[in-house]
């Protein structure tokens, strides 16, 4: 088998093989307070379950998101009618207190973001108090705190969503909690995800065989993986998360995949600090957190990323911007540019990261030294 780091996660039929199911519907279960929660197919359906049980309530108009996101999180809120508007980040991706902030009250709902599960900062928290006190509808997207001990919370959030997905190899999965009360609509039961989960679960095996040398080529599922992408942007419905990914999720041993991630993040932190022309974009794990992945910053990213692809090390960027945000937005823009993801999760061992600081030890040695190396 070709030696690979990063990349979706393959899938091998003994990850679906354990008939066990347990209670994930229960707001305990994801160390959430008093509320109703949902699993519906991908964190977007979770993102427009939210919005629509908060306009059966109250009339909404339009949505702030933070100008650091992914494309794919904005469709919800314009599939749900709301004018977008985005707010201002600064290079930590705090929001950037403002005239914005006082334009966000009654008729608005406003996204935050916990990113790579770093704790949220405290002006996030104090705007979105005073925010929700006005009368806006505030959404948390957990989606990278979920394994954290804690999950980082705004204490006044109406409602929280996740992408499962992002943390193993589950063909569909998200996660939205309501706080202190029940969901004013039924999920679709009767729609459908377009072949959304199927499709990743086909490619996910056909990634399982491509990892064990038994399929040769990588088209296959690349195909499949990119098209579920492209039905999960077309779907208007949230249906319920399937059978296979709530067996499979309720069979992780967290406990593992927290310890090997956090395992791996500090030997890529390690090799990183003698690095000159990268840096980790948080200095210091901090205690509790399981990391997504290991985000680092450097000015010439994109062709550090194309030397780790070249040697089979596939590095997300998180992200590339929407076009609505692509200019006016210095702090995103800036992170945008010069932030690349290491892969660190449970699938790889110490001596995979160890090859990764290697390969990324190479390159740098290889840099012609300038002034700006290593600064964001
Ligand atoms: C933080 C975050 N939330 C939500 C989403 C949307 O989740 P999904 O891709 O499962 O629809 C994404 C997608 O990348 C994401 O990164």
């Amino acid at each position: 088998m070709q030696w690979e780091v990063g990349g979706e996660f393959e899938l091998r039929d003994s990850s679906l093989a354990h008939p066990e199911e347990c209670d994930l519907l229960s707001a305990q279960s994801w160390r959430l307070p008093p509320g109703e929660c949902r699993l519906v197919q991908n964190g977007q359906a979770a993102l427009l379950t939210a919005l629509r049980d908060a306009r059966y309530g109250a009339k909404l108009m339009d949505a702030w998101l933070p100008s650091y996101l992914c494309a794919s999180m904005v469709q919800p809120f314009r599939q749900s009618g709301l004018e977008v508007h985005y707010y201002p980040v600064d290079g930590h991706l705090a929001p950037v207190d403002g005239l914005w902030a006082l334009a966000v009250g009654h008729g608005s709902v406003v996204l935050y973001v916990n990113y790579f599960g770093f704790p949220v900062s405290a002006t996030a928290q104090d705007l979105a108090q005073q925010q929700h006190n006005r009368g806006a509808v505030t959404i948390l997207d957990m989606t990278h705190s979920l394994f954290n001990i804690a999950p980082d919370e705004i204490p006044c959030s109406n409602y929280t969503v996740a992408s499962l997905r992002k943390w193993a190899g589950l063909p569909d999965g998200g996660l939205v909690w309501k706080r202190g009360s029940r969901f004013s609509m039924p999920l679709d039961a009767d729609s459908t995800d377009g072949g959304f989960g199927r499709a990743r679960l086909v490619a996910g095996l056909m990634k399982g065989l491509y990892c064990d040398g038994i399929l040769s080529q990588k088209d296959g599922y690349h195909t499949l993986f990119g098209m579920a992408e492209d039905i999960a942007d077309g779907c208007t419905a949230a249906v319920p998360m399937s059978r296979v990914s709530c067996t499979m999720w309720g069979q992780l041993d967290t406990v593992a995949i927290v310890s090997a991630r956090r395992a791996n993040y500090a030997a890529l932190a390690s090799g990183i600090s003698r690095l000159q022309s990268l840096h980790l974009f948080q200095e210091t794990l901090p205690q509790g957190v399981c990391p997504l992945g290991c985000p680092i910053v450097l000015p010439r990213r994109d062709d550090l990323r194309i030397f780790l692809t070249s040697h089979g090390v596939y590095c997300p960027i998180h992200w590339q911007l929407p076009t609505d945000v692509a200019t006016g937005f210095p702090g995103s823009q800036s992170v945008s540019a010069t932030m690349l993801t290491l892969p660190c999760d449970q699938r790889y061992t110490r001596n995979d990261m160890e090859r990764v600081v290697t390969l990324m030890t190479e390159w740098d040695g290889s840099r012609p030294r300038s002034r700006d190396d290593g600064v964001a």
